[in-house]
Parts: C-alpha cells; sequence; structure tokens
C-alpha cells in the first residue's frame, strides 16, 4: 500500500481537537440536563432485558446446570474489564460517540469508521430482534386474556419470495413500539430519561420479588451436581449469558447531554454494570436452588421465573414476569435505538455520513433527521423480516467494539500520556489487555454464519468509506 494512502487511512483525531469540535459547532445543541441518576438509570435500562428473564433457564437446563452462576461472575468480570476501557476513555473525551470517537482519537479514521459502521449493524439488528421479542411477549398477555392479533399482523413474513411485492404479513406490534419509542426519542432526551426510569422501577422490582420469594425456597439438595457438564458448560453458559450484560457500553452516548459527563458516565458505566452483576448472580442462585435444573428446560424454558414461581406454587405471580420481561424489552429498546441516533449524529459531524443526519432541532434539541432513518429502518425490519437468527449479530458487533475499546486505552496511554483522566483503569496494562484478549475469544466461539453476516457488513462499509466518508471527512480541511 502507497505510504501517503496508508497515512491517511491511519490519520487520527487529536482528544483535544475532538474535544474542541464539539465545543464549537454552531447550531442547534444537544441539551445537557442529564444528572448521576439519569446515566445510572440508563445503564440498567440498557441491561437488564431478555437475557435475564430468557436465556437463563435455557443457559441452566442445557449449558451450564447450576454452575450458571459462575458462568454469569465470568462473564460479568469479562465486562467488568471492558467496562473500565469504557470509563477511562470517557473520562477524557465526553462526546457522544463511544467507540466509534475513541477509535478516532486511538487507532485512526478507517478503524474509527469500521467501528461506527459495526455499531450501527448492532443497535439496528439487536433493536429489530427485542422488537420482535417484545411483540411476542405483548401477544402472550393478549392471549392470556383470550384475545388475539389476526395471523396477517401478527408477525413478519417466514419467508420472501423473489416474484413477491407485498409481504404476507407484518408484525404489527413490533412497528408500533418502535415508532412510539422513536416519538419520544424526537422529544427530547428528559422525556426518554422519564420514560426509561418507570420501566427501570418496574424491571427492579419483579427481579428484587423473584430474589426475596424464591430465597426462601432454596434446597440446598438442587445445587447437586453443581457441574452436571462440566468446566467447559460453564465456559459456554459465560458465552451465552454474555448477552445478558451487553448494553453497559450505550451509556457513553449519553456525553454530550450529561451535565458533568467526565465523572457521571464513567460512574453510570460502572456502577451499572455492578448492580446488575450482583442481581444476575443473586437470580441464578435463586433459580438454580428452588428447582433442579433440570426442571428449568423443556416447554416454557423461555420463561425461566415463571417457571420457579410455578414449582412453588406461586401462580398468580407468574403475570408479574410477563410485566417485568415487557417494562426490561422495552427499556433496552430505548437504549439500543438512542445510541444508534447519537453515533450516526457524531459520524455527521466528522464528515463521514451525510450532514442531515447531524442536524439537530431547533425545538426539541435532539438529532431528529438521524432518530427518523433508523426507527424507520428498525421498524421495517422488525415487521417484515424474520430477524431472530440475526440477533447474534449483536454480540460480535458489540465484542468487536469491546476489543477496540480496550486496545484504545493502551494506545491512549502511550500517546496522550499526561493528559488528565477523571478515571484510571485499574491493572494497566493486564485489565484492558484481558478485556481485549476475552473480548476476541468470545466472538470465536460465535458460529461462522455470523462471521460471514458480519464480513458482509464491513464490506460493504469499506465501499462506502471509499466512494463517500473519506472524501467528505472533516479532516480533510484540518483536525
Ligand atoms: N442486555 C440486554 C438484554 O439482556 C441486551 O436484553
Amino acid at each position: 500500500m502507497n505510504a501517503n494512502l496508508w497515512r491517511a487511512l491511519m490519520r487520527r483525531k487529536s482528544v483535544e481537537a475532538i474535544q474542541a469540535q464539539s465545543d464549537e459547532e454552531s447550531g442547534p445543541r444537544l441539551h445537557r440536563i442529564l444528572d448521576a441518576r439519569d446515566v445510572f438509570n440508563h445503564g440498567v435500562a440498557a441491561i437488564i432485558g431478555t437475557g435475564i428473564f430468557v436465556l437463563t433457564g435455557v443457559a441452566a437446563a442445557n449449558i451450564a446446570g447450576p454452575g450458571i452462576l459462575i458462568s454469569f461472575v465470568l462473564a460479568g468480570l469479562a465486562c467488568a474489564m471492558v467496562s473500565f476501557a469504557y470509563a477511562e476513555q470517557a473520562s477524557m473525551i465526553p462526546v457522544s460517540g463511544s467507540a466509534y470517537t475513541y477509535a478516532y482519537a486511538t487507532l485512526g479514521e478507517l478503524v474509527a469508521w469500521l467501528i461506527g459502521w459495526d455499531l450501527l449493524l448492532e443497535y439496528a439488528v439487536g433493536a429489530s430482534a427485542v422488537a420482535s421479542g417484545w411483540s411476542a411477549y405483548f401477544q402472550s398477555i393478549l392471549h392470556g386474556l383470550g384475545l388475539q392479533l389476526p395471523a396477517a399482523l401478527a408477525a413478519a413474513p417466514s419467508t420472501w419470495s423473489i416474484t413477491q411485492v407485498w409481504p404476507t404479513s407484518i408484525d404489527l406490534p413490533a412497528v408500533l413500539i418502535v415508532t412510539f419509542i422513536n416519538f419520544w426519542l424526537i422529544k427530547g432526551v428528559k422525556h426518554t430519561a422519564k420514560m426509561t426510569s418507570v420501566f427501570v422501577i418496574i424491571k427492579l422490582l419483579v427481579v428484587l420479588f423473584f430474589i426475596a420469594i424464591g430465597a426462601f425456597h432454596i434446597d440446598p439438595a438442587n445445587y447437586s451436581p453443581f457441574l452436571p457438564f462440566g468446566w467447559s458448560g460453564v465456559m459456554a453458559g459465560a458465552g451465552t449469558v454474555f448477552f445478558a450484560f451487553i448494553g453497559f457500553d450505550a451509556v457513553t452516548t449519553l456525553s454530550e447531554e450529561c451535565k458533568d459527563p467526565q465523572k457521571d458516565v464513567p460512574k453510570g458505566v460502572i456502577w451499572s454494570l455492578v448492580v446488575c452483576t450482583i442481581l444476575y448472580v443473586l437470580v441464578a442462585v435463586v433459580m438454580t436452588g428452588a428447582i433442579s435444573y433440570s426442571n428449568l428446560g423443556g416447554a416454557g424454558e423461555g420463561a425461566p421465573m415463571a417457571k420457579v414461581f410455578d414449582h412453588i406454587g406461586l401462580t398468580w405471580a407468574t403475570p408479574l414476569v410477563s410485566v417485568g420481561a415487557i417494562a426490561g424489552i422495552t427499556s433496552v429498546l430505548v437504549v439500543l435505538l438512542y445510541g444508534q441516533s447519537r453515533i450516526m449524529m457524531r459520524m455527521s459531524k466528522d464528515g463521514l455520513v451525510a450532514p442531515l443526519f447531524g442536524q439537530i432541532s431547533q425545538r426539541f434539541h435532539t438529532p431528529v433527521w438521524s432518530i427518523i432513518c433508523w426507527g424507520v429502518l428498525v421498524a421495517l425490519s422488525a415487521g417484515l423480516i424474520p430477524i431472530g437468527e440475526l440477533a447474534e449479530l449483536t454480540s460480535i458487533g458489540t465484542l468487536f467494539a469491546f476489543v477496540i475499546v480496550s486496545i484504545g486505552v493502551i494506545v491512549l496511554r502511550r500517546v496522550e500520556p499526561n493528559r488528565p483522566r477523571g478515571f484510571r483503569c485499574p491493572g494497566y496494562p493486564y485489565v484492558p489487555a484481558l478485556g481485549a484478549i476475552f473480548s476476541l475469544v468470545l466472538m470465536l466461539s460465535l458460529p461462522a454464519i455470523t462471521w460471514l453476516r458480519f464480513a458482509i457488513w464491513m464490506l460493504i462499509g469499506l465501499l462506502v468509506f471509499f466512494v463517500y466518508s473519506k472524501r467528505h471527512s472533516r479532516l480533510n480541511i484540518g483536525p
């Protein structure tokens, strides 16, 4: 590769330039109105969702047995290492682009573009899959009330034929929930924060209720055998329940809307993860203690808390689990759609995507076009594509970002050693290095088809980069 091209691809944006650009941007700006509590809520909103409400039972029954609680501890530790890396960079670079902006400051424009492109896919697929899951839960509640949607409005078509112009069915609840959330996102970040805090309270109450009631029904005999699938089951379990931790990273997309981002964002990332990890381990202790792990499998394994309530004779509490799951899934959806619009906005301000997506509404102080663009795409894909099988793209996309952010800490300590850091990653360089290695190992455990889909998306990203982004980059006219 010619040296000039290499230099152009690897050009970095200094932390100073990123900060100065964000301070000097003209036109309407995002509102800095969030405090430490909002940031913490946003983290819990992002983390607790389908992972704990759905995956725990499947993983305990089929993969790890009662040892699932060690899987939770391991996945939590791996995420903790990465969360320190996010926290350090968020304390130095308080703008909304998250891993995308950190990569711009550390590994250069091409890597930044690729990570931004990767995050857009991760958030879009994640949000579409979560919206389909929301619809399934919602319809099960309708079903419980004796109501049923017509088949043409209940699910995405299971197949599409090349000659077909119109879809044969649509997942209407999924389309409506995405549209509703986007409406709130446009209205402003304070409205969004209020909405998420309601969902956070509901799901926390359900989780705490489960732990408090279940704890009285623990029978130590259920912990034996503790590792029916051996240590390999525990490791595989950690890979599965990793999904339950995804989301703490999304807190960093709040940076430009916080009153004191350099303090509140690092704290929000770490504390939301700590609190959720403790809750997850307690849920796992109670779940596998109150019922034999083998009874968590089979029919209904996707609603393990309901199984436990049924087992201990608390059938009246079963609908609570659906309420908790709906609240959890809705708040995860809010955070994904929110994060995506802020990352796209940052990429646009850097010139790498069209200027329209960086425009902030004078009235609402939100990046309206970015929200509308992704809102429409996510609503259509959730409504018309059976997206479930693509959901693993969310994990691979997240893990890729984790690798880059962990390496980024090491790079920044070398290139900007004296810049003040509100938070310093402990155990440097081992902790970020282990965070990167562990994320890479988890990536490698994902199926080949997920890698293929990921590679295709990245190749399209490279094409867009060379055709549009590189030519329009703001760096072409100076730092
Ligand atoms: N951590 C989120 C969930 O479990 C993605 O739904």
